[in-house]
Formats: structure tokens, C-alpha cells, sequence
């Protein structure tokens, strides 16, 4: 098939590790027959610096054109001043809206051979194979911000949280569809003992779930949800919730490997668009030094496979060459190794 598809490599360790991925995804076209057609374009602090604006129209205009994008890192120390005018994580609001990609996936499964990295104890990750679904367009992300002057309490600061059904429904049913190819759980997350915006979203989660008779659904309050993803990791399938509850546990989540330099990510929409970044951020210390790990990177590639361009067998084979490279012992100083980026990337090109 043919595909084209935007890098934005953007900050940090951001432009070593997208390199290593698309020269995966060439390896991917030689090897079954693909032509994949590759364009370059500013995000995050670099784009702030060329053009002033963390996402430039040009840049969105040809994410809009393509049929997947991958992205490396935005942000650093250099775009941090809390007075500046704009700001690089700006621009992912911007690009995740621009682009209506209103759903974020992030599998997390444990290695067996990085099973030692985890901060908890074996026993409780061994087998861990879960999937958060979080709501990437809505919530207190994107609901009404303003300050005012109060006439005695000093300033007031507002940000309010919003769901209509559309939007529930959508992501809701979506997660569905990613838990039939799995172990058929999804846990819906919410604070409906608290929020208005929470019992709606529990209400329409049941709706979706009754044209889904194959799956469990379980309700779950956030703050056990929170407790439960440490103390029984192993329990989930799919977990799917709303904006900000789905960037705080998905970090929680994350961090359940102990290899965050491994974790992909995804974020789609209605159609088949979709921007695929590692979890990590720029990695500003280690920048531009070459040692940064390519991996999660790499998955993420393996995820615009298999979701943007429908490439199953591809997804599975840059998958199972990861794995394969990390059974041959190559590791990056994250993991405890001493490989360089460039040396894990050829690691993981060898075992295509
Ligand atoms: C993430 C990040 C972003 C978010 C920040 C950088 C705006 O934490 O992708 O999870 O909060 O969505
Ligand atoms: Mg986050």
C-alpha cells in the first residue's frame, strides 16, 4: 500500500528517537512491499522558535493531508517561563483538537525480561497486559479558563468541566471495540459519587456497554481505580475515562513497568488519522547526546501500523523485533545497558 505520513520530531531527545523509528517503518516498507512517503514538519519549542507558535498551520494542514503522523517530544527548559506568550505543550492541545483525535490509547504490558525495573513487586505485574482509553478532546482541558477580579478573596481562577453524551459515547464505544480483540473487561472510571459530569458519563457507559453483551463493564470510582493499578495491576483489561482522570493514572500506569522508555501511545479519531508519540517527554539532560532509548518510539510506530493504516501482520513483526532485540541483551542506559540509540535502533532492524 501506499502511505504518507508527517514526522514532527519536535524537542529534546525527540528528533534521535523519530529517526530510529523511520528507519523502522522503511525496513517495514521494504520488506512487505509498501511505499511509505515521509514529510518533516515543526512542533513544540522548536516551531515556537522558528514561527513563533507552538503548532503552525502549515504544520496542521499537512498533518490533516496524511495518513499518520508520528511525533517525538515537545517542551524543554529553553520554552519553560511561566510569562511566555505561548508554550510548546500548546501546541499537543491544539493538534489533538485540530486533528479530533478524541480518544489517547496506552497499552501497558510488562517485558518478562524488564520485569525487574518495576517498582512493585514481582508477584503483582507479572502478566500485567492492560490498555487505558482516555478522553483526549473534552473535560476540564478544554472547558471554559479565566481569571477575575473578586472584590475581596483576591483573584479568582476558573476552569470548568464539560461532557455532552456525543462525546462520551463515542469514546466509550470505541474502548468497547478495543476490548472485544482482548480480555472482553472494560472498566469505566469516573467520580460519580462527586461530579454531574461523571454520572452522565456512567449513565451513557452502560448505554454503549447493552450493544456489547460479550464484555464486562465495571464502574469505578478514580481514587480506588488509583489504588487498585498498584495494588492489583493484573486486574484490568481496558480502563476508559474521562481527560484529566486518564492523564493522571495513565502516568500511573505507566510507571508500572518500571520501563517508561518503552511505552507507545496512540490518539484517534472517527476516521483513520492518527498521531502516535512515545509516553516519555523531551528528556532535556540527555539530549542530543545519542543514548536516548528508541523503543517506545519504535511501538509507536508499530501502533500507526496496525490503527492508521490497518497493517496488522507489519504491527505484529516490528513488535515481536523489539522483543527479539531486547532477548538478544541489547539494552539503553534506561534499562541498565550501555547501547546507544542508533545501536538499539540496528538491534531492532537486525531482527526484521
Ligand atoms: C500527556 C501530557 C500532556 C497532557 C501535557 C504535556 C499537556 O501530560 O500527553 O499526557 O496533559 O495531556
Ligand atoms: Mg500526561
Amino acid at each position: 500500500m501506499k502511505a504518507s505520513l508527517v514526522t514532527l520530531p519536535g524537542d529534546g531527545i525527540g528528533p534521535e528517537i523519530v529517526a530510529q523509528a523511520k528507519r523502522v517503518l522503511e525496513q517495514v516498507a521494504r520488506k512487505f512491499h509498501h511505499e511509505f512517503s515521509f514529510e518533516e514538519h515543526l512542533m513544540g519549542g522548536i516551531a515556537i522558535d522558528e514561527t513563533g507558535e507552538p503548532l503552525p498551520e502549515a504544520t496542521l494542514a499537512a498533518c490533516r493531508k496524511s495518513d499518520a503522523v508520528l511525533l517525538g517530544a515537545v517542551g524543554g527548559p529553553k520554552w519553560d517561563d511561566p510569562k511566555a506568550k505561548t508554550r510548546p505543550e500548546k501546541g499537543l492541545l491544539a493538534i489533538r483538537k485540530g486533528l479530533g483525535l478524541f480518544a489517547n490509547l496506552r497499552p501497558v504490558r510488562t517485558y518478562p525480561d524488564l520485569i525487574g525495573a518495576s517498582p512493585l513487586k514481582e508477584d503483582r505485574i507479572r502478566g500485567v497486559d492492560l490498555l487505558v482509553v482516555r478522553e483526549l478532546t473534552g473535560g476540564l482541558y478544554f472547558g471554559k479558563q479565566y481569571r477575575e477580579q473578586t472584590p475581596e478573596q483576591g483573584e479568582r481562577a476558573v476552569d470548568t468541566l464539560e461532557y455532552t453524551e456525543a462525546e462520551v459515547h463515542r469514546v466509550v464505544k470505541l474502548a468497547c471495540e478495543l476490548a472485544r480483540g482482548r480480555r472482553k473487561l472494560v472498566t469505566s472510571v469516573d467520580k460519580a459519587n462527586v461530579l454531574e459530569s461523571s454520572r452522565l458519563w456512567r449513565q451513557v457507559a452502560t448505554r454503549v456497554h447493552a450493544d456489547y453483551q460479550e464484555l464486562t463493564l465495571e464502574h469505578q470510582l478514580v481514587d480506588s481505580c488509583a489504588m487498585r493499578l498498584v495494588t492489583h495491576p493484573g486486574s484490568f483489561d481496558v480502563i476508559v475515562t474521562e481527560n484529566m482522570f486518564g492523564d493522571i493514572l495513565s502516568d500511573e500506569a505507566a510507571v508500572l513497568t518500571g520501563s517508561l522508555g518503552m511505552l507507545p501511545s496512540a490518539s484517534l479519531g472517527q476516521g483513520r488519522l492518527g498521531l502516535y508519540e512515545p509516553i516519555h517527554g523531551s528528556a532535556p539532560d540527555i539530549a542530543g547526546k545519542g543514548v536516548a532509548n528508541p523503543l517506545a518510539t519504535i511501538l509507536s510506530a508499530a501502533l500507526l501500523l496496525r490503527h492508521s493504516l490497518g497493517l496488522e501482520q507489519e504491527a505484529v513483526a516490528v513488535e515481536t523485533a523489539v522483543d527479539q532485540a531486547l532477548a538478544s541483551g541489547v539494552r539503553t542506559r534506561d534499562l541498565g545497558g550501555t547501547a546507544d540509540t542508533q545501536t538499539m535502533g540496528d538491534a531492532v532492524l537486525k531482527q526484521l
